[in-house]
């Protein structure tokens, strides 16, 4: 267990990204109704987790991280977790049967509220108000009294959590997530994508093999896990008064662990040397995800791995590098050779979106589709020259028919980004969009497993 550490240790740290509330009772009052309230998730499902991951890490497997760039009060509906599930579903889908690899499955959900921005005001005209920080805090509307952050928000975001991890939980196991489902998953709006007839090709083919395998007496009823998948949930481990009190002991091994979601991950702006994100995250038991972005040195990445998990556990840490299209070849190698030569076990995986942002002509905040399409490219690229393992990708996306990224096979062009443009925050791939990146995973994945059958022959 982590020394010197307590679950407000962080707040003698360094905590950049953090609202200051202007009602302190308020917060106190907040902070002691959530630490009374039950966990969301349990220390031994953040295990299991970790023990997922650490296959990923050895090579056996991949992991599929994504959904909004941030969650909202306005938009929780059921039938938006279902079709972001859905599309997870599709392309975890596509990977396995790709792959042949176990596809490790954890949603952006049920927690992914709190933003650090780039800009802690935002101007409209001559007004100047504190920029957006997430529902969890503050509001959206520019209004000064809706930009105030107020505590109280956190137990409305708790309560969307816990309701969405419900349904979650039970699209999982109660019989959604059954392989003989795998055509239903389509949604409607994706049938104009020529993807959409490749995934029902594929999807013939799941169905031709579960009635082979039927025939052999594997069903559901002999083999359970058929019916159903393991889904977990992760967010940024922003607000950190949120996931300290949040914070419980496991009554079996007595370790601490943030029971707000399974996986937690430290952002790009707050991944620096004495940071409170980091002091509070190195004594949390959960797995922990790092972005790695253009200004981390090898030099700090091997200084965080020790901070971050110094029992070398396999399975703790997923890097997830995010560094754009033309800045990935030429800055990740550095750092997968130091973790190499550290001989560390970590997940390395690619978050394609958050170093493609640009503005469009019209002012809309987008991300070209081809752009990330780039990056997962440029990503798979390094990782083979390195002879590591490309083990993951993490996206923003939603199963909503969203135009907030151009491009794609149904194209979406600068003018189009007006039509359906909801995100909270930064813009999401939509369904067929997402389908259209699982197929390209795919191709990759296939060449590395390719490339490995040859090496060992
Ligand atoms: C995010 O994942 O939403 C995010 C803010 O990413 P990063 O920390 O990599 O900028
Ligand atoms: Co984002």
């Amino acid at each position: 267990m982590a020394t010197n550490w307590n679950a407000h240790s962080w707040r003698a740290f360094e905590g950049r990204h953090l609202p200051v509330y202007p009602d302190a009772d308020k917060l106190g009052q907040v902070e002691k109704t959530l630490t009374s309230f039950p966990p969301l998730v349990f220390a031994g499902e953040a295990r299991d987790l970790k023990a997922d991951l650490a296959q990923v890490a050895a090579g056996k497997g991949f992991l599929l991280q994504g959904g909004d760039c941030a969650e909202s009060f306005a938009e929780f509906h059921p039938n938006n977790i279902r079709d972001t599930f859905r599309v997870l579903l599709q392309m975890a889908v596509v990977l396995t049967f790709a792959s042949k690899q176990p596809v490790i499955k954890v949603g952006r959900m049920a927690g992914q509220f709190a933003k650090p921005r780039s800009s802690p005001v935002e101007k409209i005209g001559d007004v100047e108000l504190p920029s957006y920080l997430g529902d969890n805090i503050n509001g959206i509307d520019f209004t000064p009294e809706s930009r105030n952050p107020d505590p109280e928000r956190m137990l409305r975001a708790y309560s969307q959590a816990a309701a969405t991890l419900n349904l979650l939980r039970a699209f999982s196991t109660g019989g959604y997530a059954n392989l003989r489902q795998v055509h239903q998953w389509t949604l409607d709006h994706i049938g104009k994508s020529p993807w959409a007839a490749k995934f029902s090709e594929m999807a013939d083919r799941i169905g031709e093999s579960l009635d082979f395998m039927e025939a052999c007496g594997v069903d559901p009823q002999t083999v359970p896990q058929l019916k159903g998948t393991s889904f977990y949930t992760s967010h940024e481990a922003l607000l950190l008064p949120y996931e300290e009190a949040m914070t419980r002991q496991d009554s079996l091994t007595g370790q601490w662990y943030d029971t707000s979601a399974h996986m937690l991950w430290i952002g790009d702006r707050t991944r620096f040397e004495g940071s409170a994100h980091v002091e509070y995250l190195r004594g949390v038991g959960n797995p922990i995800g790092m972005k790695c972005g253009p200004s981390l040195t090898p030099d700090a990445l091997l200084k965080m791995l020790d901070t971050l998990n110094p029992g070398r556990e396999a399975g703790r840490i997923t890097l997830i590098s995010r560094f754009g299209h033309d800045k990935v070849e030429a800055g990740l190698p550095t750092l997968v050779r130091a973790v190499q030569k550290e001989g560390h076990s970590v997940v390395w995986s690619c978050d394609p979106m958050h170093g493609n942002v640009i503005k469009a002509d019209n002012g809309y905040k987008t991300r070209p589709f081809d752009r990330i399409l780039a990056e997962v490219k440029g990503f798979f690229a390094v990782h083979r020259a390195e002879g590591t393992h490309a083990g993951g990708i993490h996206i923003e996306m939603t199963g909503q028919d969203v135009t907030e990224c151009t491009g794609g096979a149904i194209a979406i062009t600068q003018e189009g980004l007006a039509d359906r443009y909801h995100t909270h925050c930064d813009p999401r791939l939509n369904a067929a969009q997402s389908i259209e990146l699982a197929f390209l995973l795919a191709e990759a994945l296939n060449l590395e497993r390719a490339e490995k059958k040859a090496e060992a022959a």
